[in-house]
């Protein structure tokens, strides 16, 4: 029996990719080995979003090359996903040990590719831009009681910095009614929670003429048996006030906004195309706090973008200071071949940028521990997600606003359970799992 063996980098979307690769193989008789060095073929997804993603990447390719010598020589690499798109031909130029490569819309082609490959032995290269398969696997789809659920592919939003448009191309929607499907499918299979995807969902439909995005979490918020509804990543130009209302009235729709700020400058968010200001950013910050102060809200920030100066930096500073994030992502900015940014001037010396990321890193450490420490004491639904890695009696759950608390319970994975959060220790909450007379009590 033939074994495969994935290794995934980059983001949720690519490690959706990566399940349905995995579901490819499976379909064609394949199983999946517990470690690479048991592998006929050897798959890695790759990220192409930062330069250093790239170089941790061809390490990885490099190892490879040793494995294939001193373990099996028939051993097949496959490179796919962002870089392998980006790279294309010259990835297997430069190292001789890759057998195919496959770009962002081929990677459900990929065990044909395999067979192809292992009876001619010449080397593939796939990365035509066609149009998007969306997987057919729809309600295989999950690991268990969670699930990703692409609603739409590819970004057309050209932010000057960013690679991802030139290698996942034009947005591209999936028909509401399979989405419907899917989801539908997943939930009689026993998901309880669907995080939808897209590197920009609130566009969804707009490409195709198809219903909102909003429209569509009304949809999927019907959907019986289905607990929890999360969705990743919107871009804040195509929120607005009136959508939080309506999601605010949604009961499976979790409250956890991932709205991407980038920067607090308005001159460096004008040169990065992300067609907001700061005004618009905190008027969509305020709608939300509004609601409810609890509804948790996430950030990107990119710092050391071209000509950003000591003044843009603490402009950030101060937003990110007022906005209190619950928890933030932040990059220190990295040119990316053919975007407007790298061919700008006055970029940002490396030390410098290091210096602010650290700041900021700083900062915001201390406010999402101030954030976290605020929820001590709340009673509140959390789902377990998985065994603790220290203590094997403990739990990691996750709360409706995408808290992550450390419980003993003696329920399995994919149950709710009530939980008192009862303390913090570093920056990881902990909580105590209560029965419903213990919390009339409180
Ligand atoms: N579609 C999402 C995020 C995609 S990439 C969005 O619009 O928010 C995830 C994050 O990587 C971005 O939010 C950005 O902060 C960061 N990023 C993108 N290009 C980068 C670059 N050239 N250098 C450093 N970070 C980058
Ligand atoms: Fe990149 Fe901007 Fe698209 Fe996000 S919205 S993937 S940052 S171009
Ligand atoms: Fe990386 Fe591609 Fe995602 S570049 S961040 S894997 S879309």
């Amino acid at each position: 029996m033939a074994r495969f063996y994935i290794e995934t980098y980059g983001c949720e979307m690519n490690k959706s990719d990566s399940i349905d690769i995995d579901l490819a193989f499976e379909h064609k008789g394949y199983k999946p080995a517990e470690k690479p060095e048991d592998a006929d073929v050897v798959v890695i997804n790759t990220c192409a979003v930062r330069h250093n993603a790239e170089e941790r990447i061809q390490g990885r390719i490099g190892y490879y090359k040793s494995l294939k010598k001193r373990i099996n020589k028939k051993q097949t690499l496959v490179v796919t996903g962002c870089m392998a798109q980006e790279w294309g031909k010259s990835l297997i130029e430069k190292y001789d040990n890759i057998d195919i490569v496959t770009g962002t819309y081929h990677t459900l082609d990929i065990p044909d590719l395999v067979l192809k490959y292992q009876y001619s032995r010449e080397k593939l290269v796939k990365i035509d831009k066609d149009s998007y398969e969306f997987s057919g696997f729809k309600g295989e789809r999950a690991l268990g009681f969670s699930a990703w659920v692409n609603i739409i592919k590819g970004c057309s939003n050209f932010c000057s910095y960013c690679i991802v448009p030139y290698l996942r191309g034009p947005e591209q929607s999936k028909p509401h009614e399979e989405v419907i499907d899917e989801v539908t499918r997943l939930v009689n299979n026993g998901v309880v929670e669907v995080t939808l995807l897209g590197q920009n969902v609130n566009t969804y439909g707009k490409d195709n003429g198809d219903i909102s995005f909003i429209e569509l979490l009304e949809k999927l918020n019907k959907i019986e048996g289905l607990k929890w509804i999360r969705f990743l990543t919107s871009h804040p130009k195509d929120f607005d006030v009136e959508d939080i209302r309506r999601i605010a009235s949604l009961d499976k729709v979790c409250k956890q906004f991932h709205l991407p700020m980038q920067s607090g400058s308005d001159r460096i968010l004008s040169m990065m195309n992300r067609r907001y200001t700061i005004k618009d950013y905190l008027r969509l910050i305020d709608a939300i706090k509004k609601y409810n102060e609890k509804y948790s809200i996430t950030t990107d920030i990119l710092v050391g973008f071209p000509d950003e100066t000591e003044e843009d930096f603490q402009h950030t500073l101060d937003i990110v200071k007022k906005v209190e994030f619950d928890d933030a992502f932040m990059y220190r900015y990295s040119d990316r071949p053919l975007t407007k940014a790298s061919k700008m001037g006055n970029k940002v010396d490396k030390e410098i940028a290091k210096k602010r990321l650290e700041e900021l890193i700083d900062i915001q450490r201390k406010i999402s521990y101030k954030k976290n420490k605020m929820e001590i004491g709340d009673t509140i639904e959390a789902l377990i997600y998985r065994k603790s890695k220290k203590n094997k009696d403990e739990y990691l759950c996750k709360t409706a606003n995408g808290k992550m608390v450390v419980v003993e319970t003696k329920k399995p994975e994919g149950s709710f359970i009530e939980i008192l959060i009862s303390g913090i220790s570093g920056n990881t909450l902990r909580g105590r799992e209560i029965s419903i007379k213990e919390e009339l009590r409180i």
